[in-house]
């Protein structure tokens, strides 16, 4: 079978089984050359590394194209592993020398073999028609985000033009594992694909959503400023959350941390449809409202925007953040959280809305945009265990100037208590004994003697005269 995809030809029925082969210090660089790989870093004793194994061997046996599987045990070829800057285990890598790319997504069989096809399509796909960038969209070598660069058909451009392509098909390079790139040339077709209006000056970059405006890299476009576009717009402005996607919706950069996720929880019974939650439940009711909230330029560059399903986390939601399904539909703000001197100020921060408050537009507008301006304390749910969240809120009723410290991990605003407890705990330790009353008492009794005895010129006379 010959499968023909943006102008490149697969040959997709010559694949012959592989294996994952054993890779060592000795022979790694020689083995590996400048062939795409797609390699384990691993640790015999890893329990994540023993569930892979017989996934990767599967991906090997299925893999179609010209890609090589290997595996090097850390354990015993630790300076290769140091080299490769493998610090957790599995670490899964693709290599083609000289580039690395650090493969941090979900390793389901599937998934992987999403990755290996990926690696081996163009970083860039030229677009030939809208249908090309149909394609780009679906299926598993898509995404609903799509890169694109104008380019113009004519000759030779500009040096900084020619600067802006190669700066592009960089960028592409680097994150082909994870997103989407493709160029366009014709006008014709361009002025179609960004939505008939007016084209911007050529070349230039830009994001594509189905049903979205196009969004524009309005820097200069270097690989650094396109890596950093890619990075915070790869998230699709609204997503149906679950397994595969949360860790990426959770980990969209913002300045010196990461953006907050706002979150409905949505119970499809009271959608009145059956089944699970499916991405209808974002044109309609409360999820179309949030949809809505999410195309608004304030509120789209503060949040990343999914809902999910209230009845397949039922149990996590009540465990985790006290939420009861009864409850839903319900607005959350999950938060990554800063980065602080190096390391994470919060580990997970949440906003939890008062129940019914998520029911329209207004509301869900107001508690995002007091979540957005630190006016909502963080970790505020209910229960036993949001009670130092409340503390916090009603001490920084009292005094605003306490928000200055939101930054703070949540597990701080235990803390004041907690000094009270031991305070009150060293003072009973340090409780005086019996002498210190004793000296006490003394002391007390030597200054009441001092004061009567400064006192007694004025009494003593008198006594003495009546005495007389
Ligand atoms: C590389 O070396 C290791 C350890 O000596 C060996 O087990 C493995 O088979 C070698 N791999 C290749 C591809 O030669």
């Amino acid at each position: 079978m010959t499968l023909r995809l943006f102008g490149v030809t697969l040959l997709a029925a010559t694949a012959v089984a592989k294996e994952v082969v054993v890779l060592s210090t000795a022979n790694f660089s020689e083995t590996v050359g400048t062939k795409l790989w797609l390699i384990k870093f691993y640790a015999p004793w890893c329990g994540h590394c023993k569930r892979l194994a017989p996934v990767l061997d599967e991906v090997a046996a299925a893999a179609k194209g010209d890609i090589s599987f290997g595996k090097v045990d850390c354990t015993i070829d630790d300076r290769l592993c140091t080299t490769y800057g493998v610090k957790g285990f599995p670490m899964l890598m693709v290599i083609q020398a000289p580039t690395r790319w650090v493969y941090n997504g979900r390793r389901k069989k599937d998934d992987l073999l999403t990755l290996v096809a990926r690696m081996q399509m163009p970083a860039v796909r030229p677009l030939q028609s809208a249908s090309d960038l149909e394609q780009a969209m679906e299926g598993e070598m898509g995404s609903p985000v799509v890169f694109m660069q104008g380019r113009s058909a004519g000759a030779a451009d500009a040096s900084a033009a020619t600067e802006a392509l190669a700066a592009f098909d960089a960028a592409a390079h680097t994150l082909k594992h994870t997103d989407v790139f493709v160029s366009a040339a014709q006008p014709e077709l361009l002025r179609k694909l960004m939505g008939g209006t007016e084209l911007p000056t050529l070349p230039f970059v830009a994001r594509l959503e189905r049903g979205e405006e196009p969004r524009l890299l309005t820097e200069v476009a270097t690989q650094a400023s396109i890596e950093a576009f890619v990075g915070t717009q790869r998230v699709p402005s609204f997503s149906l959350a679950d397994d595969s996607n949360f860790g990426t919706l959770m980990n969209v950069p913002k300045g010196n941390g990461f953006m907050p996720l706002a979150l409905l929880l949505l119970d499809p019974e009271s959608t009145g449809k059956d089944g699970p939650l499916t991405m209808d439940a974002s044109f309609e009711g409360v999820g179309g409202a949030l949809r809505t909230l999410s195309r608004e330029p304030a509120l789209r560059d503060q949040f990343v925007f999914a809902m999910a399903c209230g009845a397949e986390f039922e149990e996590y939601l009540k465990e985790i953040y006290f939420i009861d399904r009864s409850t839903l539909p319900r607005l959350i703000v999950l938060w990554k959280g800063d980065y602080f001197l190096g390391f994470f100020t919060t580990l997970r921060s949440f906003f939890v809305d008062t129940p019914g408050e998520a029911a329209d537009a207004a509301s869900m507008r107001a508690f995002l945009e007091r979540v957005a301006s630190g006016a909502e304390g963080f970790g505020e749910f209910e229960g036993r265990a949001g009670a130092p969240a409340r503390w916090w809120r009603l001490a920084k009723g009292y005094m605003p100037q306490l928000h200055t410290l939101d930054w703070l991990p949540r597990g701080t605003f235990v803390l004041p208590p907690v000094l009270l407890v031991i305070y009150l705990l060293f003072k009973l330790m340090s409780a005086p004994d019996a002498e210190y009353y004793e000296r006490e008492l003394a002391e007390l009794q030597g200054a009441r003697q001092q004061a009567m005895a400064k006192a007694a010129p004025q009494v003593e006379p008198l006594k003495s005269k009546k005495g007389n």
